[in-house]
Order: C-alpha cells, then structure tokens, then sequence
C-alpha cells in the first residue's frame, strides 16, 4: 500500500516534531509544504526536498494529498480549512481547532458537509500514563469521585524556539495548554463537563498581554469534581505537576506531565510507582496519534479525537473564560447552539474508508 500523502502547512515550532514523526512512519510522506515564510519554508525543505513548497494555500488543491496537517496559529485557519474542504481531503489539526467556539464550530460543519474527516492533534491522550491511568481507574483504585489538577509552570514566550503567537492572544494559557488538560480530564474522568467557575488572571511579572494564569472549578456530570490551576506565569523556573485523583478505593497520583505515575489504596502507607514503557516526550505520543490517524484513514478504526468531540474541550475553555468575567459558574453546554450534536466517529468511518480505498 503506498504511504499516505500529508501537506503540512504551517512550519514551525509544532512542525519540527511533526516532520521526524512522519520520516519514521512508513505509511506516510510529506508532498507539500505551505508557510508564508521563507525561512520556515528553506528550513522545512532542507529536510523533505522531495515535497513541493510554496507560501502560497493554493497548493492544497494543486497537489494530489490524502490529508492536509495544520501546524498553524489557532486564530486564522479560515483559508485552510476551506480550501482542504474544497479538495476533498481529511485534516488532522493542532489543537485548539480555532480559537473560539464558534469558528471550531463553523470548521467542523463544513468538514462535515464536505464529507472531510477531521481530527485534532490531542497527543496526550495518547501517553502511556494516561492509557494506564484508565487501567488503574478500572482494575485497581475504582472509580474517580474527585481530583485536583495542578499545572505551574513559567513559561518563556521569548525562547527562540517557541512561537510566539501566545504573547499577544487572548487568554494564552486557556487556548493553548488548559485545551490539553480539560480534554484529559473529559477523557479520563470519561464525563462532560456541567459546570465550571474559573478565574483568569496575570500576575505583575507576566510576558503576556493577556491572562496566563487560571483557577478553575469544574464539575462533571458524573459527578467528579476538578480544582484545577494552570499557570504559564507561575514565578520559579522549576515546573511543577500533580494530578491526583481520589477514587473508590484510593488515589492516582501522576507527578508530572508526561509520566511518574503512581496509585495507593486507601490503607497503604506509601504510593506505589506504575511502571511505564520507554517514551521519548512529544515524539511518541505523536506518533500514536499519527497512528491512530492512519488507521482512520485506512477504513480499520474509528477516526481519534474528532473535531466535533474537540468542541466539548473548547466550550470548557469558552466557560472558564465567561465564567471569569461574570464570577458565576457557567455550564459550558449552554454556550452554543449548533455543535451540540453526539460525538461523531462513526460518521466518518464510511467516508475515510471510501477515500482510501479510491
Ligand atoms: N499538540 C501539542 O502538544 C502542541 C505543541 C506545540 C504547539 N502545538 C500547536 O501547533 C500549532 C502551531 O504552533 P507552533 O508552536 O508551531 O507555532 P509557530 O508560530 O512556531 O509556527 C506556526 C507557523 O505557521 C506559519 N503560518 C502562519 N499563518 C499561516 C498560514 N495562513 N498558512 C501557512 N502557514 C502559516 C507561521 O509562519 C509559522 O511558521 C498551534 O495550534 C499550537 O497550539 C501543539
């Protein structure tokens, strides 16, 4: 079967990881490569002289594709979206789809009505620690009833090699790291969301314009309930993370983003560590999801982390930030009207098999 053909558009940070993910995976290659800039551009043909490049969009319905990988800014997508629809042709885009509900929202109709699956780059659902903290909540500790979310982090939005959109957007730490987290926690704690009262703030020593910092209670319709803070201007260089998360018979305690995962039950004096596979950090988990991706493609699984689930992750965003601003829990079902339909895998699953088998 030859590789699947991927235009990647957008040539930055994000792409970096994206382009060694596909080198290493044999069903794909890369035949387009699309940024307005031309450094971005030398820098990504250096590595895939074999593609075609351009800085112009059009090229997504100039080259024959199977899908187009946005490694864009969230905000601005418009173009891309439209053209890849025009095309025909799935998407696999970074996370956060767009950076406000409505315009996600507006993408996943018209992937839709373009009979185009469209999925989003939600990596970490793919890390081993969180595949095993699923097998710990269904095997050893029971059912999560409460957790708390702790994410500290100073984060530079000068390094050289981050972008540097983030510095200017709106609510940065929501759009682009609390999207991760709440769509774990919908994922793990395998409920909706009914209620969250956030507050976004920016402490005098911020490098962001607007709020990096965030405090957030969430409720789920299952009942788990979720104090979390988020803080990309936390003031010590040193991360920190905990997610613990209280359950019938014990707690889960992971202790940090990508692993260290530990659980105890309710009698035991100390925790005991989970032993994870080997993992390079946003590497294998990349690879995951671009497997999990391809398999959609190839008509034998479900399409992974669809944009119209992604949407849920986006209201939660969408309430905290509404909720900030009117100090009143909102819920985030409440907040549109026209993406509220069921999460739809199985929808596309017809539509990527006739693709692929053409
Ligand atoms: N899943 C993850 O863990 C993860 C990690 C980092 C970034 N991301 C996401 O990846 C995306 C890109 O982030 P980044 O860090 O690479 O940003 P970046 O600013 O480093 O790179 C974005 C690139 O897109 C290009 N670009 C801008 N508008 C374009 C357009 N209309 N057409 C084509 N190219 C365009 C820019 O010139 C730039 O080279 C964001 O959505 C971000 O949230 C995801």
């Amino acid at each position: 079967m030859s590789p699947l053909r991927i235009i990647l558009v957008g040539l930055g940070a994000r792409a970096q990881f994206w382009m060694r993910v596909i080198r290493e995976n044999p069903d794909c290659t890369i035949v387009g490569l699309i940024d307005p800039s031309d450094e971005a551009r030398t820098r990504a043909l250096a590595q895939w002289p074999e593609a075609a490049a351009s800085a112009d969009l059009d090229l997504i319905t100039t080259v024959d594709a199977d899908f187009v990988l946005l490694a864009t800014p969230p905000g601005g997508r418009e173009r891309q979206m439209e053209l890849a629809c025009k095309a025909g042709i799935a998407i696999l885009a970074e996370k956060p789809l767009a950076d406000s509900v409505e315009l996600a929202a507006r993408y996943v109709e018209m992937a839709e009505d373009a009979g185009v699956p469209l999925a989003v780059g939600l990596n970490f659902r793919f890390l081993p620690v969180t595949q095993e903290t699923l097998r710990l909540f269904d095997e050893t500790v029971g059912a999560p009833e409460f957790g708390r979310f702790t994410y500290e982090r100073w984060r530079d939005g000068w390094r050289p090699n981050f972008n540097k959109y983030p510095l200017t957007m709106d609510q940065p730490m929501l759009w682009e790291q609390s999207i991760h987290h709440f769509d774990l926690m919908r994922y793990v704690y395998r409920s909706e969301p009914v209620s969250v009262f956030g507050s976004t703030f920016n402490p005098s020593w911020s490098m962001y314009r607007d709020d990096a910092n965030v405090s957030a209670l969430i409720r789920f319709a299952n009942g788990v309930e979720v104090n979390y803070q988020g803080l990309w201007q936390s003031n010590w260089q040193k991360p920190g993370f905990q997610w613990r998360s209280e359950c019938r018979n014990g707690v889960v305690v992971q202790n940090d983003q990508f692993g260290e995962l530990n659980y105890a039950l309710h009698a035991d004096s100390e925790l005991t560590p989970v032993t994870l596979p080997p993992y390079e950090q946003w590497i294998n988990d990349a690879k995951s999801l671009l497997a999990a991706f391809v398999a959609a493609m190839r008509g034998t699984a479900d399409l992974p982390c669809t944009g119209r689930d992604h949407l849920n992750s986006l209201r939660m965003v969408q309430a905290c930030i509404l909720s900030s601003q009117q100090g009143q829990a909102i819920n985030p079902a409440d907040l549109d009207t026209n993406a509220k339909r069921e999460i739809g895998h199985s929808t596309h699953h017809s539509a990527l098999q006739q693709r692929t088998s053409q």
